[in-house]
């Protein structure tokens, strides 16, 4: 594998910075490169679907440990037929969710055909597969003419890229090349869903909610039980996944947490109003100023309490948490309905382990 020195970044803001940045990514990935790519969940790290050499190279640049399945990225709906099986009872469930989420941050597990590599499923009999909503992912997909595969692009275990950044930071000098598309929409990964017992089964939640789902009347069937699972359930499914480095508490109310003496303490808090502590007589403190006494550094997910907003947030501000060398991060937990129930997932496992965290998968 070509190891640059130095990984390119290359802006898509002007029309001609995005039609050389396509250009460039194409080239690549035909050459049977691996690039980084915005989607509107969280950056991609790029493979051609169909080429197993250009997608071990995945594997190698984010250090994972074993293969784990990838989800291959679409250029279009006619594609889907090309590299899935659709049985009948699928098929209009699957159309279904194709008219509702796509292009969009909906991922749906199907059996696959094998035109697919075994390394992009890790020998699964069933493929991940989305089309991307990001218009500079979807232009480049699309020029490129054939499916790629992409994982998020962070190494092995560590929280999802949400800037070019962020992508920078990981893979500097693994990769030729990212392609800056701003701050990603979403902020988290996509809802993962697979077709079962004529419902769907939420196997990773995300922007598309449960609550979304059943609104438009999907059948949600809960998860297999441990008997009937005979395939992995895989990183993003893996207890301790999403997790910064420095160890991080899970708490209802930062209000009443009380720090250790000497420790350096960071928060990430859902109340507003959690940021900012003041002792009583302490003049030095004016309003809005996010100072706190109590915590090293304070990031609130989103001040307005939007959830969406939130879940944007999210992996920047623990990113940010995690390089400032502090004894720990609390966390304050968001309400568990809608895309909260996808940002506590996240935490949960950054949490790991804890006590709140959830247990080891079977
Ligand atoms: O938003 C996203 O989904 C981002 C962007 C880049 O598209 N991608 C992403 O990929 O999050 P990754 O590899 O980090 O997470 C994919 C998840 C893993 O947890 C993997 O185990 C699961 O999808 N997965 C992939 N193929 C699967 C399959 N055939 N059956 C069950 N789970 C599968
Ligand atoms: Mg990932």
């Amino acid at each position: 594998m070509r190891h640059p020195a130095r990984t390119k970044v290359i802006a898509t803001f002007s029309r001609k910075e995005r039609a050389n940045a396509v250009a460039k990514a194409v080239a690549l990935l035909k050459e049977g490169e691996i690039i980084a790519l915005p989607t509107e969940t969280v950056y991609g790290l790029a493979a051609d679907a169909l080429n197993p050499i250009a997608v071990a190279k995945i594997f190698e640049a984010k250090e994972r440990p074993h293969f784990d399945p990838l989800i291959v990225h679409v250029p279009d709906e006619a594609w889907l037929k090309k590299i899935a099986k659709l049985g009948e009872a699928d098929r209009q469930i699957v159309s279904k969710l194709v008219r509702k989420f796509w292009p969009g941050p909906l991922t749906i597990i199907l059996p696959k055909r094998n035109i697919v590599p075994d390394i992009v499923t890790a020998g699964l009999d069933t493929v991940a597969t989305r089309i991307s909503a990001h218009p500079v992912f979807a232009e480049i997909v699309r020029a490129f003419g054939k499916p790629l595969a992409a994982p998020s692009a962070n190494r092995f275990g560590r929280i999802s890229p949400t800037t070019a950044r962020h992508v920078f930071n990981e893979l500097d000098g693994r990769i030729p090349l990212i392609i800056d598309g701003g701050p990603t929409e979403h902020g988290i990964e996509s809802t993962i869903v697979a077709i079962r017992d004529n419902g769907i089964e939420i196997l990773r939640r995300g922007p598309i909610t449960a609550e979304k789902l059943r609104r438009i009347r999907f059948q949600l069937v809960s998860a297999r039980k441990a008997a009937d699972v005979t395939i992995v359930r895989a990183p993003g499914q893996l207890p301790s996944h999403y997790a910064p480095r420095t160890p991080l508490r899970l708490t209802d109310d930062a209000a009443t947490f009380s720090p250790e003496p000497d420790q350096r303490i960071g928060l990430l808090a859902w109340k507003p109003e959690s940021g900012s502590f003041q002792t009583p007589g302490d003049n030095t403190w004016w309003p809005g100023d996010r100072r706190s006494l109590k915590f090293a550094a304070v990031r609130i997910l989103s001040e307005r309490q939007d959830l969406r907003e939130a879940a944007t947030n999210l992996f920047r501000y623990l990113r940010e948490l995690d390089e400032l060398d502090l004894n720990l991060i609390i966390a304050e937990r968001v309400p568990s309905q809608g895309l909260g129930a996808a940002i506590m997932d996240r935490l949960q496992r950054a949490a790991y382990p804890s006590s709140d965290a959830p247990g080891m998968p079977e």
